[in-house]
């Protein structure tokens, strides 16, 4: 005889734990038996009667859930662009909107092999860079953060995908580690106004990920005015809702080539690419 929980009762128990917390608790509660199981939704689905031992880190994590900490932190991975990468506390958890600033890069770059010099400002979980690392195979990329933290984690996927050739990590502020000539800059830096109130799940994520300035847009700025001093000719970078006419105010004398602002799936501004 095997104590513990049957597949089936697990989930009605995790579900009714998670559920006056957090949305989706029955989906979810699948999520965390899935992880802790090592398996996969048909398994879920075929093996309801099977036995679950050793469930105390489940609940361990079902509790912390409970809090509102993301699940992502929790399992340690998230899905971006259709790959699987890990994270943890100390970076930003990938948005799917930043896949929108993918295909912005994709669409001025029509050359997949082209051997290019990319930069990004912000790396955080490594997401971007990885990503234009594997669509652009010729590419070099110099990727910067200020927290040490973020570096680690970009550094275990950069491993992961076997990209520690193409992939430079340095620590340091916006352009400043970057001596080398860059073509295109990429950057989904922090861009909400200093003292906004965030929703509870966001106080899990690292304040310089998600805070900009008093303003909101003083590091898009700050972008813009090193990609004009370095004539970098592609810039393309995520912003929030509200920052069009700020940044378009902000290059009015300045004639770029290019000045096209993208939407994402709700139909709010979320970022640009400026061409020189
Ligand atoms: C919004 S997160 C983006 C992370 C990741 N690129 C993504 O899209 O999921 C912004 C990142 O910028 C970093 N950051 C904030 N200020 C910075 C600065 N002055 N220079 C370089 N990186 C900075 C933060 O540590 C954080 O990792």
């Amino acid at each position: 005889m095997s104590s513990g929980y049957l597949v089936k009762d697990i989930l009605k128990e995790i579900t009714l734990a998670l559920n006056p917390h957090i949305e989706r608790a029955s989906r979810e509660a699948q999520l965390l038996l899935m992880h802790h199981l090592g398996v996969d939704e048909l398994w879920l689905m075929m093996n309801q009667n099977q036995h679950v031992d050793n469930y105390e880190e489940l609940f361990e994590w079902v509790s912390r859930r409970a809090k509102n900490e993301p699940l992502e932190y929790i399992t340690n991975k998230v899905s971006f662009y259709s790959e699987e990468f890990f994270i943890a506390e100390g970076a930003l958890i990938p948005r799917p909107e930043t896949e929108l600033l993918i295909d912005e890069v994709i669409k001025n770059v029509k050359d997949k092999n082209s051997n290019i010099t990319f930069a990004e400002v912000g790396v955080g979980s490594g997401i971007i860079s990885i990503m234009l690392a594997k669509i652009f195979p010729n590419a070099k990329i110099v990727a910067v953060d200020i927290s040490e933290t973020a570096l680690n984690i970009a550094k275990i996927n950069i491993e992961k995908f076997g990209l520690q050739d193409r992939i430079r990590l340095r620590l340091g502020s916006l352009l400043e580690p970057i001596s080398e000539h860059i073509d295109y800059l990429v950057s989904n830096p922090p861009y909400i106004a200093n003292g906004f109130k965030l929703e509870s799940n966001l106080s899990y994520e690292p304040r310089n990920a998600l805070f900009g300035g008093e303003i909101g847009d003083e590091i898009i700025k700050e972008l813009l005015d090193e990609v004009l001093s370095r004539n970098i000719n592609f810039f393309s970078c995520e912003i929030g809702y509200d920052q069009q006419d700020r940044i378009r105010n902000y290059l009015n004398n300045k004639q770029p080539k290019k000045l096209e602002f993208y939407k994402d799936f709700s139909g709010f501004d979320r970022g640009f690419t400026l061409g020189l």
